[in-house]
């Protein structure tokens, strides 16, 4: 026995553990074959009663059928089948009235797992669970399919307009129309490129490469693009308490926090963007302070209504219908707390959004 699992044990006094602790539903048989228990969760999951099933036949107590409707005891057989199969892998079967349960199920055996049935323990579990992320599954697919067809459907129809008729339209009938094909095209890999940070981080992949970065300057940087590209140069005001602590982060991907953040507040907000950068010493675990860099962007356009604000952080959820795919700040947040910080948003003092990510800064554990 290892030490960790030797202090696992010494954790739960004797007897400290019954069926009733158990999140599944649980019913074991006898070497007869017959119920000596059936917890709460298994009835609450089965729908029957425990007193109906206790000292019954296991095949009637519990009458499972695969989806075929054959009847689950006669083709496991458990006590008659081949003396050394010991265990039924998780299957999706159900109970009469229709009622699906996930369930698998461990035969144990005498002498050294090859003599007869001396019990049967049987796990159920409900389907919710598993039907909810089917669900979700699904959504996500319809949506990403929809996302993709608008793109492609413009570029067809242009490509194949121009391909049929190229001598009708002139010069500049030509340039708009490959220029929509052009930004249509750009919309479709921006959306991939997307959807590809999102399976990351979902699976928990999204791979941070630190380093010493100067947010204040990724700030005036995010600015000076913007202002470039034809925004009034007024609407912005950045506001930065010296001194900041050293901050370790991956550049690209706070660019990209940035980015969606003021470019939010320019197409969904109105009026001046502020950003604000600042240090803060909260605690990070009790008794444990820390140094944060904390980064507030607030506009002062109509902000997020206080019923959507537990959503915005959700993929696919769009407020206004000003472009987007409502991909950027599921990202955002994804990005913020894969290097451990969180974000939050509420109303400003000016009564717009304000959204604030706080990153925690210093040195890193792994270079200390
Ligand atoms: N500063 C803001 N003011 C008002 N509403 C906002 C602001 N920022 C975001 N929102 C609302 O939150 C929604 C979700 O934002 P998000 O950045 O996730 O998606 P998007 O901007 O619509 O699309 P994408 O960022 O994928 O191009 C927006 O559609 C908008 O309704
Ligand atoms: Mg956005």
């Amino acid at each position: 026995m290892s030490r960790a699992e030797r202090s696992r044990r010494a954790d739960l006094p004797d007897g400290s553990l019954d069926a009733e602790d158990l999140p599944d539903g649980l019913v074991v048989a006898d070497a007869d074959g017959l119920v000596v228990c059936f917890n709460t969760a298994a009835a609450r999951i089965s729908g029957i009663p425990p007193a109906a099933a206790l000292g019954r036949p296991l095949a009637e107590a519990l009458p499972l059928e695969d989806l075929e409707g054959r009847r689950w005891w006669q083709l496991t057989d458990p006590y008659g089948g081949l003396a050394t199969r010991t265990r039924q892998p998780e299957r999706n079967l159900l109970l009469p009235g229709g009622r699906e349960v996930l369930v698998s199920a461990r035969f144990l055996r005498a002498d050294d797992r090859t003599g007869p049935v001396l019990r049967v323990v049987v796990a159920l579990r409900g389907t919710e669970a598993r039907r909810r992320t089917e669900r979700s599954h699904a959504e996500l697919i319809a949506t990403v399919a929809h996302e993709l067809r608008s793109p492609l459907t413009s570029v067809k129809g242009f490509t194949a307009t121009l391909l049929q008729k190229w001598e009708r339209f002139t010069d500049d009938q030509k340039r708009l129309m490959l220029e929509t094909v052009d930004a249509d095209a750009n919309r479709v890999t921006r959306l991939i490129a997307e959807l590809l940070d999102i399976s990351r981080i979902d699976a928990g992949r999204l791979e941070i490469r630190r380093q010493q970065i100067d947010l204040p300057a990724a700030v005036r940087h995010h600015v000076d693009g913007k202002t470039a590209a034809g925004v009034a140069p007024g609407r912005f005001v950045i506001r930065v308490q010296e001194p900041l602590p050293p901050l370790w982060a991956d550049a690209d991907k706070i660019d990209q926090v940035l980015g969606n953040l003021l470019e939010n507040a320019v197409r969904h907000g109105e009026g001046t963007v502020t950003i604000e950068v600042q240090p803060e010493k909260a605690a990070h675990a009790p008794g444990l302070l820390r140094e944060w860099t904390v980064v507030t962007v607030s506009d002062q356009g109509p902000g997020i209504p206080e019923e959507s604000i537990p959503r915005v952080f959700t993929r696919f959820w769009r407020g206004s219908k000003r472009g987007g795919t409502g991909l950027g700040l599921y990202i955002v947040k994804g990005i913020v707390e894969a290097h451990g910080g969180t974000i939050a948003v509420d109303r400003g003092p000016e009564g717009g959004a304000r959204f604030r990510f706080s990153l925690p800064a210093g040195i890193p554990e792994f270079m200390i």
